[in-house]
């Protein structure tokens, strides 16, 4: 039986220190909101930033406005590559300079099984494909995020073959949760294949901002989840709008840019008289979800800051 190349024999393995999977096993707890809005901020810093995308569905592509422009390519790259060992290839997002992304779609369909083939063949080193094909190009980034499926053990334990760190949102509720703790048995398995991976923190999504009994409770089953001295959840919060949610995807804009175009609008007794109604406004809560990134994403960097200066 033939194996996968170990950790250390990825060529450009240490690339990866900057590879963030934003992951969990429950669906709808913010993975794609998280990646989108903190890639387009830290390219928007002026840092360069790779997504790659292992969603069949790719929301988003619709969070950034690129599904069906010509760079979507539904993961047609992206399983080539991991069917192939071929190094990924990464392409601008349109309309958001230092944004590169890896975009996934309907051919991921078939990933499925072609991981199983892999573990089978290979066992857990079958962990290591995305590892090995993003590694040759992650250097050419200040930051990887790499958005996860629901539900797809196989997909996530890919992403959790590759990355540095763990970046996990979740809901408040029970299902969150639950899917936390599924999450926190393939993490333990993963850091067998690949050491390097620490959780970096979760994240409190679509939460609202006084419920701080809620926000203990969720505290204290992260550590049972992860063990005592993992870190705790992050003290910035996504707080909950679904308004501007659906103006973002609908639009093709995260927060911030939302939050911008909001100012920009005609005043709201202007649109009245025009006739615009109220559904194409822009809410002006944009402005408070868009400053919930901006501390994600300062919390975020300062914890990668602290753990490369201690390293
Ligand atoms: N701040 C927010 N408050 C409330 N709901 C939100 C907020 N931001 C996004 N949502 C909504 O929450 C839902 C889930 O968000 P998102 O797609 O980011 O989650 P996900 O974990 O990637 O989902 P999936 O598992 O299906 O890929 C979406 O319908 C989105 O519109
Ligand atoms: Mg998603």
């Amino acid at each position: 039986m033939s194996t996968a190349p170990a950790t250390n024999e990825i060529p450009g393995a240490l690339a990866l220190a900057r590879v963030i999977a934003v992951a969990n096993d429950k669906g709808g707890v913010g993975k794609t909101s998280v990646t989108a809005n903190l890639g387009a901020l830290y390219a928007q810093a002026g840092y360069r930033v790779l997504l790659v995308d292992l969603n069949r569905q790719a929301n988003l592509s619709d969070d950034l406005g690129y599904r069906g422009a010509d760079i979507d390519d539904q993961g047609a790259g992206l399983l080539m590559s991991l069917m192939t060992g071929k190094v990924l290839q990464a392409v601008a997002v349109p309309g958001r300079p230092n944004l590169f992304v890896v975009p996934g779609g309907k051919h991921l369909t078939d990933l499925t099984g072609v991981m199983v083939g892999r573990v089978q063949n290979h066992g857990r080193e079958a962990m290591r494909l995305l590892a090995s094909v993003l590694a040759p190009i992650a250097g050419e980034y200040d930051l990887v995020i790499i958005d996860t499926p629901p539900e797809n053990t196989l997909l996530v334990d890919l992403a959790l073959g590759t990355a540095r760190w763990l970046l996990m949102p979740t809901r408040s509720d029970g299902g969150g949760l639950v899917g936390m703790q599924l999450l926190a048995e393939r993490y333990i398995i993963a850091r067998q294949i690949n050491p390097a991976l620490a959780l970096l923190g979760v994240v409190l999504f679509g939460t609202s901002r006084g419920a701080s009994a809620i926000h203990r409770d969720v505290r204290a089953k992260v550590e049972s989840a992860f063990g005592i001295g993992a870190s705790p959840v992050l003290t910035a919060i996504i707080g909950h709008s679904e308004r501007i949610a659906v103006d973002g995807r609908d639009r093709g804009r995260v927060a911030h840019e939302l939050e911008s175009d909001a100012a920009t609008q005609p005043a709201w007794w202007e649109s009245l008289r025009a006739g615009t109604p109220a559904a194409q406004r822009i809410a002006p809560t944009a402005a408070n979800v868009a400053e919930d990134y901006r501390q994600l994403g300062a919390e975020v960097l300062q914890l990668l800051a602290a753990a490369e200066g201690s390293a």
